[in-house]
């Protein structure tokens, strides 16, 4: 007689709340700032069948926001983790073809290969670009430029700090951040690292850990060895570099922001 194989059901909506408090440790207003990426977007380029990039999609949370908002829309996520992309796909699987994954390092030349120039309506990206160095930034820019159509927009919302002249802001920045993590903590979320350990336990998610230990951290795989802290004026300036013609704040927290460019003015 044989034991029949139980298979258990993935506990994915679990993983998925579990990532989003996990971060909203560290991002105090994700669901608004979410909201202003969704809106920015929808305001530029409207909602109907548009085409969206985004960089550093992990477990696919802005995507999902997206593609809640706009029923018609497709939405390609690119992120290096293969934990994160597995429950991205899972999560996606809720959308069909409306919603695809692309492994790739933003750091290397072939992320964005087989994307056709001019295809995207809307290139997004939260929390994720201030892993990549100043060069990295620069080509991933230059790429998002040629990606987007003219009428397009490139949004990025991610913790972008003070130019060392405002350092007095930066330091009630850091301290506003700092309490607002306690109070999380005491509230009961999750840090980045228990998060992991726990990923590293599971069933499921426990063999991806380890083959995603093997090319983490990817920073040290960055052009210049470790990433400089990303700050606001070094990204303005390579976004202008990059070929757009505005580039500006449209929604802060501290030195959490949510900044535009578009490639017309
Ligand atoms: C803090 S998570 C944010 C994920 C998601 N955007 C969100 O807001 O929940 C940062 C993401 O950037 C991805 N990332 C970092 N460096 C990368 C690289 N060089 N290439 C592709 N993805 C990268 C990580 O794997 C991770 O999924």
């Amino acid at each position: 007689m044989t034991t029949p194989i139980v298979k258990t059901p993935y506990a994915i909506d679990a993983w998925i709340e579990s990532w989003d408090r996990q971060q909203e440790l560290y991002v105090a207003e994700r669901e608004q700032r979410f909201g202003v990426v969704v809106d920015t977007v929808a305001a530029i380029v409207g909602d109907n069948g548009i085409r969206i990039l985004d960089l550093g999609c992990g477990p696919g949370a802005l995507g999902t926001r997206m593609l809640d908002r706009m029923p018609t829309a497709t939405y390609i996520g690119v992120d290096i983790d293969p934990v994160l992309l597995r429950l991205a796909e899972e999560v996606g699987g809720r959308y069909g073809d409306r919603f695809t994954l692309r492994a790739a390092n933003l750091v290397s030349t072939g992320w964005a290969d087989g994307l056709a120039p001019q295809s995207f309506d809307a290139i997004v990206s939260t929390t994720a670009l201030h892993w990549l160095g100043a060069g990295a930034l620069s080509e991933v820019f230059r790429t998002c430029r040629a990606l987007l159509h003219d009428g397009g927009v490139f949004v990025n919302a991610d913790n972008l700090r003070y130019a060392p002249t405002a350092s007095r802001l930066q330091a009630l920045s850091d301290r506003i951040e700092a309490d607002h993590q306690q109070r999380a903590a005491t509230e009961g979320a999750q840090t980045w690292t228990e998060w992991w350990d726990r990923a590293r336990a599971d069933d499921a998610l426990g063999p991806l850990c380890v083959e995603r230990d093997a090319i983490y951290p990817p920073r040290p795989v960055t052009d210049d060895g470790d990433a400089p802290p990303p700050l606001l004026d070094l990204y303005i300036g390579l976004l202008h570099d990059a070929g757009f013609a505005v580039v500006d704040t449209v929604w802060q927290r501290f030195d959490d922001r949510v900044l535009v460019a578009l490639p017309q003015p």
